[in-house]
């Protein structure tokens, strides 16, 4: 190990996001990130997301989405993604180098089915709607089930490079790495 680096082990952005989502609650805005993937003509695509929380205990993060929309495409032919997160109260910004999974209909069930659980009528309205990005059409009435319909997707992010900055008093850079099944943190100039 290269004797410059100091690298914590113990450390975990896990706790350093958790605390920030804390710190910056009051700003409704702060349970949503950015997250990118590769386009199917491999253009960058970006799209803000609900932060549905952490699975279990952890360091996958979880959203939901329509399986007929663009970046379900997209995830299917590149797992690859990339997390962002600014927190304007707190002055922190979350970089996250991310594999991401998709779990319909197909797979199992539980997260799924509880994620839809806490979805208020409103929210699970949406994923009764026609095609997403089809032209509006008028007069259509909508329902909603008790079930996880179809197309309700849940987006497994499954973090495996952190790049954290925070721009306090004083700046820091943290850059968790996951090595095996274990993180590595180092701190390096901002
Ligand atoms: C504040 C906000 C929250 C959003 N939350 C979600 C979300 O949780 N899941 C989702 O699929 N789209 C969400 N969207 C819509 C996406 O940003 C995007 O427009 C939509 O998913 C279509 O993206 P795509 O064509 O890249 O698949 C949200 C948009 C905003 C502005």
């Amino acid at each position: 190990m290269n004797e410059h680096i100091d690298w914590h082990e113990q450390e975990n952005w896990r706790s350093r996001l958790e605390t920030a989502l804390k710190a910056n609650r009051r700003d409704a805005h702060s349970r949503y990130f950015q997250l990118a993937t590769a386009g199917l003509d491999g253009s960058p695509q970006c799209r803000t997301v609900v932060f549905r929380g952490f699975l279990g205990d952890g360091d996958h993060l979880l959203a939901i989405t329509d399986a007929r929309s663009q970046k379900v495409a997209e995830i299917e032919r590149d797992h690859r993604g990339h997390a962002h997160w600014y927190f304007a109260r707190s002055r922190e910004q979350f970089r996250l180098q991310t594999s991401l999974r998709l779990w319909d209909a197909s797979g199992d069930q539980a997260v799924r089915t509880a994620l839809w659980a806490k979805l208020s009528d409103a929210g699970r309205a949406q994923f009764f709607w026609p095609e997403p990005g089809a032209p509006l059409a008028s007069g259509d009435s909508l329902t909603v089930t008790e079930d996880p319909p179809a197309n309700f997707c849940v987006i497994d992010i499954e973090p495996r490079y952190v790049d954290y900055l925070w721009l306090g008093k004083t700046h820091q850079r943290i850059i968790s790495e996951r090595v095996g099944s274990s993180w590595q943190e180092r701190s390096v100039n901002p």
